[in-house]
């Protein structure tokens, strides 16, 4: 894992540099989006690069992690809509080249099927944006989830719905009790993976994936086992990492 501890402004820049790299180098490029509220800083820099460099969208596809179930098709706070409203309507992503599983199927389990085989027929992600629970998960693998999962059904822990109640009034009951999530194991085959985190209250989970034995107490610790990911910590995020300095060290010494 590469460790990088700094001010969300570089943090920004250096998700969306890996985001540009894979837009200009790939003919057919995937990106793996996340919502919640630690990546906006890096979509709104990409908008910014968007709107004043020329970066272009136009030919990418882009596969979501995750969608709650059955919140109705217009709510505001369903995930499809998020991303459209957080990155996609703002640059020239077309959106029939945007997906999520779909929280609405009756069949559940076959929208998930169904999922797989979409990022599979598109070749796989190139790269995928992260953010972590405070309880450690990643897309909304919670713990205790297996580490070869797959695209499914997850019923949310208390803990989450209650850090995700912020975006319906404060009330933890109208969250979704379910929510279909990427499985470990479909976000373990992305080519390159950028997770981002701020805050204290990340600390914990932070310390667990990057120093913490590898376990399914703390689902996000399967990202030590992948050869290509980039972790973006403000200072309150990297609060308990025994290595700060260390990492700090080598960043430095790259010279940027
Ligand atoms: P957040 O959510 O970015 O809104 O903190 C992260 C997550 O739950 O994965």
């Amino acid at each position: 894992m590469q460790v990088v501890i700094a001010e969300v402004g570089e943090l920004a820049r250096r998700g969306a540099d890996a985001v540009e790299r894979v837009l200009r180098e790939r003919t057919d490029p995937v990106l793996g989006l996340a919502t919640g509220s630690s990546p906006l800083p890096i979509y709104d820099e990409l908008v910014r690069r968007h709107t004043e460099e020329g970066l272009s969208f136009a030919l990418a596809r882009a596969f979501l992690l995750d969608e709650y179930v059955g919140l109705p098709a217009e709510h505001p706070e369903r995930y499809r809509h998020v991303i459209e409203r957080e990155l996609e309507s703002r640059v020239d992503l077309d959106p029939e080249r945007v997906q999520g599983p779909d929280g609405l199927a009756e069949d559940l389990a076959g929208a998930c099927a169904r999922y797989e085989d979409a990022i599979a027929a598109a070749g796989g992600v190139d790269v995928q944006i992260l953010g972590i629970g405070t309880d450690g998960h990643i897309a909304f693998n919670e713990p205790g989830s297996s580490f070869a999962s797959r695209t499914r059904v997850m019923p949310l822990t208390r803990q989450t719905r209650e850090d995700n109640a912020r975006y319906f009034d404060g009330d933890v009951e109208a969250v979704p009790a379910r929510a279909l999530t990427q499985g470990l194991g479909t976000i373990m085959a992305a080519g390159q993976i950028v997770l981002i985190a701020q805050g204290s209250g990340k600390a914990e989970a932070v310390h667990q994936m990057v120093e913490g034995a590898v376990s399914a107490m703390w689902p996000a610790t399967i990202l030590q086992h992948h050869p290509d990911v980039t972790v973006l910590l403000d200072e309150d995020a990297a609060g308990k990492l025994q290595l700060a300095d260390h990492f700090r060290e080598v960043v430095a010494a790259e010279g940027r």
